[in-house]
C-alpha cells in the first residue's frame, strides 16, 4: 500500500478575503497543504503562495492545480469566476468551489440580474436598461426624480455606480459611460434605477441550488472617510452581525429574496453553487436587492468567517457536489469587527513599499487577527503592496468589545501615510467615531 497522499487545496486570489478563507479552512482536519495564487506577504505565513499565477490567469491556475495534484480549488474573486475559472477546473477534472460562468453572470451583468429580479418578482429598485445615450437622457428627464442611480452593466472594480443628484450629473454619467467609454465594455450598457434609501446589509449565503444557508449578516463601510464621506472604495471595514437585519427582516429576505433567487437561477438553467452575496437595502422594514455578487465579500468575509461555527472546507466541498445539507453549520456568539488599514491616497493614487511596523514574524499583531490584503514579505519584514493593506479583525463578546480589540491593535501597527476609518460600527451602535 502506498503512503497516503497529502491533500492539496488551491485558493485563487490574493487579498484579505482570501486570507480569511484560508485561515478558516485550515481549521478543518481535512485541510492538507494550501496553495494560494497569487497570495500575498501575509498569506505566505498560512499557505504556499505562487505569485506568478495571477487571480485572472485561468490557464495558469489549471496548470498549477495539475502540477501540485490539487484535489479542490476555491475561486474567491469575481473576475475569474465571471471569466469561467470553475468551468475550466471542472473540464480538467478538478472539483472547485464557486459558480460556473453561466451562474456568475448574476454579478457579471447588472442588466441580467435586474431582468432576473423583474421576471421572478424579487424586490429591487425600479429600472430601465440602455445602450444609447439619447433615450437614456430622455428617460431620466421624463422620470425627473433625483437622486437617480446610473450603473455600468459589467464589472468595474466597484466604481461603476454613480448616484446623480441632478439632471446635469445624470447626463454626464450617461454620456461618460455610453459615449466616453469610461468603463470600457463594462459601461457599453447601463442600468438607470430608482434611488432607494435605508440601511444596507450584506448577507453571504452558501447555496448548492438545493438549499440556502445564509451566514451572519454584516455591514460594510464603503466610503473612504469617516462619516461616509469621500470616494467609494472596495470597503474600509466591516462589522457583524448587522443590527438592521432583524429576525423579521431576515425571514422576509429568505422568503422573498434568497429562496426565490436560488429557484430563479435553477429555472434559468444557471444553478448557482457557491457563495451568493446579497447586497440588501432595508427600506421602511422591507428588504430590497441592491446588488448580487457571486462570491464572498471583501471585507465581509473577514468578519463573517470568524463567527462561523463549523467546517468551512467540508461545507465548500459539499456545496460543489450539491450536498450542502449534509454539513452542519452554526454561528458563534458575539460580534466581529474589521478595521481596514489602507495606503494614504487610496482609492486614488497611493505609494507602495512602506515598511509596516508592529507585526510579528507571522504578520500578526497582539490581540487581533490581521488579514493581509496588500502586503509583501522580504527578509522577515512586511511592506505595503496595495491600496488596502491590512484588515485588523477581532471577535468580541459584543460589538464594542470587538471594536476595542480591533482598534487597540490598529494603534499598535504603523506605516507611512497609513489611513483608516475611526468610526467603523458607529451606524450599528458602536462607540467609535463619536
Ligand atoms: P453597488 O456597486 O451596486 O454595490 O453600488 C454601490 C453603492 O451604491 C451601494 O452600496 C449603495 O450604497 C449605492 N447604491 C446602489 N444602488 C442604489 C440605489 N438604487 N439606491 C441607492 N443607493 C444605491
Ligand atoms: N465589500 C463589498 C464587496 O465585496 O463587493
Amino acid at each position: 500500500m502506498g503512503a497516503r497522499r497529502i491533500l492539496g487545496r488551491l485558493v485563487s486570489g490574493g487579498g484579505g478575503r482570501e486570507h480569511a478563507i484560508i485561515r478558516k479552512i485550515k481549521e478543518s482536519p481535512d485541510c492538507g497543504t494550501v496553495y494560494c495564487a497569487p497570495g500575498n506577504g501575509g498569506i505566505a505565513s498560512d499557505a504556499i503562495c505562487v505569485p506568478e499565477v495571477k487571480a485572472t490567469d485561468i490557464e495558469g491556475a489549471v496548470k498549477l492545480a495539475q502540477e501540485k495534484k490539487v484535489d479542490f480549488v476555491i475561486v474567491a474573486p469575481d473576475d475569474p469566476l465571471v471569466a469561467g475559472m470553475v468551468d475550466a477546473m471542472e473540464r480538467a477534472g478538478i472539483p472547485a468551489f464557486g459558480p460556473n460562468k453561466a451562474a456568475a453572470i448574476i454579478e457579471g451583468s447588472k442588466a441580467f440580474s435586474k431582468d432576473l429580479m423583474k421576471k421572478y418578482g424579487i424586490p429591487t429598485a425600479k429600472y430601465e436598461i440602455f445602450t444609447q445615450a439619447d433615450p437614456a437622457i430622455a428617460y431620466v428627464r421624463a422620470q425627473n426624480e433625483y437622486p437617480t442611480v446610473i450603473k455600468a452593466d459589467g464589472l468595474a472594480l466597484g466604481k461603476g455606480v454613480i448616484i446623480a443628484k441632478d439632471e446635469a450629473e445624470a447626463i454626464t454619467a450617461i454620456t461618460d459611460m455610453l459615449e466616453g467609454n469610461k468603463f470600457g465594455a463594462s459601461g457599453s450598457r447601463i442600468v438607470i434605477e430608482q434611488y432607494l434609501s435605508g440601511p444596507e446589509v450584506s448577507v453571504l449565503a452558501l447555496t448548492d441550488g438545493n438549499i440556502m444557508r445564509p451566514l451572519v449578516s454584516a455591514m460594510d463601510h464603503k466610503r473612504a472617510l469617516d462619516g461616509d464621506e469621500g470616494l467609494n472604495t472596495g470597503g474600509m471595514g466591516t462589522i457583524a452581525p448587522n443590527p438592521a437585519f432583524t429576525e423579521e427582516v431576515a425571514e422576509k429576505a429568505m422568503q422573498r429574496i434568497f429562496l426565490p433567487t436560488m429557484q430563479a437561477m435553477n429555472k434559468e438553467g444557471r444553478t448557482f453553487r457557491g457563495c451568493l452575496f446579497f447586497g440588501l437595502m432595508v427600506v421602511a422594514g422591507e428588504p430590497y436587492v441592491i446588488e448580487y455578487n457571486c462570491r464572498f465579500g471583501d471585507p465581509e468575509a473577514q468578519v463573517v468567517l470568524p463567527l462561523l461555527e463549523g467546517d468551512l472546507l467540508r461545507a465548500m466541498v459539499a456545496t460543489a457536489k450539491g450536498e450542502l445539507a449534509s454539513v452542519p453549520l452554526g454561528r458563534k456568539a458575539g460580534s466581529a469587527a474589521c478595521v481596514v488599514m489602507a495606503s494614504g491616497g487610496y482609492p486614488v493614487a497611493y505609494e507602495s513599499g512602506k515598511e509596516i511596523s508592529g507585526l510579528d514574524a507571522q504578520g500578526q499583531a497582539k490581540g487581533a487577527t490581521v488579514y493581509h490584503a496588500g502586503t509583501k514579505q522580504l527578509d522577515g519584514r512586511f511592506y505595503t503592496a496595495g491600496g488596502r493593506v491590512l484588515g485588523v479583525t477581532n471577535r468580541g463578546s459584543d460589538l464594542n468589545d470587538a471594536l476595542d480589540q480591533a482598534y487597540a491593535a490598529v494603534k499598535s501597527i504603523s506605516f507611512e501615510k497609513a489611513h483608516y476609518r475611526h468610526d467603523i460600527g458607529r451606524k450599528a451602535g458602536g462607540k467609535y467615531g463619536h
